[in-house]
């Protein structure tokens, strides 16, 4: 019960008791409210959903986000920083911190409803590792977002808390597509086009083997390489768009049919796509082709790339020997999850930090 007063009634509460005796609100410290989200990894569509094609997008539960809101208290608030968690206070008029997503996204969200005047303390814990395109950014930012409606007992519906993930989502991405703010909400695989999302059915009875390069990726800087490149060459990006949108089709039909073999070249092709433009390093192209010779059905990267992660399809038989291979090439850590996004493995066991080589 005292959770429950502490979580939802409050700080709308003592407010209310504190205007109506005549002192101004200055927050408990002791009122929090929680939001939750996870991480995600691109099946296929990454970087040619920005410019108008279909994604899908797999949820990776296993790999959860929890964000705690506060009433910010001036002197008293401390940051405790470790490789997953980490504190940002939003609403404070003035701040030497440049604007990160979460804090824009969070920013919004007080002054539309109402609170610009009432800046809070969010702490993170995050199992999602940062900058390998496995959707840390919208995930923090969603988390975040629906943490201080907690707190305040505000609605938030999907359509709204969309739409603060992308006030946020436009800063870590340059021009975001919005797949991540749909894909760290979801509950099963998405179809993603223009801003909305639908579940994928699949029986596919197979797996998915993520495996990190230990290379930061920049998806800001990934995003603008290529929307220069289309400003540059409109024609060549468009035809790129147009073959990444069959294939992203090709992919739907292959994940329902269960046919993990043309889902596998399916992904591949993709890659040839994600590597014309320019987003592929040979850290990537070498775990791509290391699970292409372990026996995977087909592998790309997931997410802006330039570093991040790779994804490969395998059978549920030969994914333990694809994540091997892997590793034996240096993949720092893989995860294998199936394609409803359901964890399976982890290497290694206590995988879920953020290390990484630079
Ligand atoms: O690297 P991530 O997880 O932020 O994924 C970005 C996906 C892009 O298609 C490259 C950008 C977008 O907004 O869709």
């Amino acid at each position: 019960m005292q959770e429950l007063l502490n979580r939802h009634i409050s700080v709308d509460y003592i407010r209310n008791i504190s205007e109506r005796i005549g002192h101004a609100f200055v927050g408990t410290g002791e009122a929090t409210g929680i939001g939750h989200a996870h991480g995600k990894a691109i099946l296929i569509g990454e970087h040619t959903v920005v410019h108008g094609a279909p994604a899908i997008a797999i949820p990776l539960p296993a790999m959860p986000v929890r964000a705690v809101a506060r009433p910010y208290l001036p002197d008293t608030d401390s940051d405790v920083t470790s490789d997953k968690s980490f504190g940002f206070v939003a609403g404070l008029a003035d701040t030497k911190f440049s604007p990160s997503g979460p804090r824009v996204a969070v920013e919004e969200a007080l002054r539309q409803w109402g609170l610009g005047a009432h800046p809070v303390r969010i702490t993170v814990d995050c199992d999602i590792p940062f900058a390998r395109g496995l959707g840390s950014s919208a995930a923090i930012t969603s988390a975040a977002v629906r943490a201080v409606a907690d707190l305040y007992g505000r609605r938030l519906d999907t359509a709204a808390l969309y739409d603060f993930v992308q006030c946020g989502e436009q800063i870590a991405h340059g021009r975001a597509s919005g797949v991540d703010a749909r894909a760290v909400l979801a509950t099963g695989p998405i179809w993603f086009y223009q801003g909305a999302a639908r579940a994928v059915t699949t029986e596919l009875d197979a797996a998915l083997v993520i495996a990190d390069t230990g290379m930061p990726g920049v998806t800001e800087r990934a995003v603008t390489g290529v929307s220069r490149l289309a400003d540059r060459d409109p024609v060549f990006i468009q035809r790129l768009v147009d073959h990444a949108s069959g294939l992203v089709h090709v992919a739907a039909n292959d994940l329902a049919a269960g046919d993990a073999e043309s889902l596998g070249h399916t992904m591949s092709d993709f890659q040839r796509i994600l590597v014309s433009l320019g987003v592929s390093t040979p850290s990537i192209d070498l775990l791509v082709s290391t699970a292409l010779g372990a026996g995977a059905f087909g592998a790309k990267l997931t997410g802006a790339g330039m570093g991040g992660c790779v994804v490969a399809l395998t059978s549920t038989a030969t994914a333990g020997a694809v994540s091997r291979a892997l590793r034996r090439v240096d993949a720092l850590r893989t995860w294998t999850v199936d394609t409803r996004g359901r964890h399976l493995s982890t290497w290694p066991a206590s995988t879920l930090g953020h290390g990484g080589r630079q």
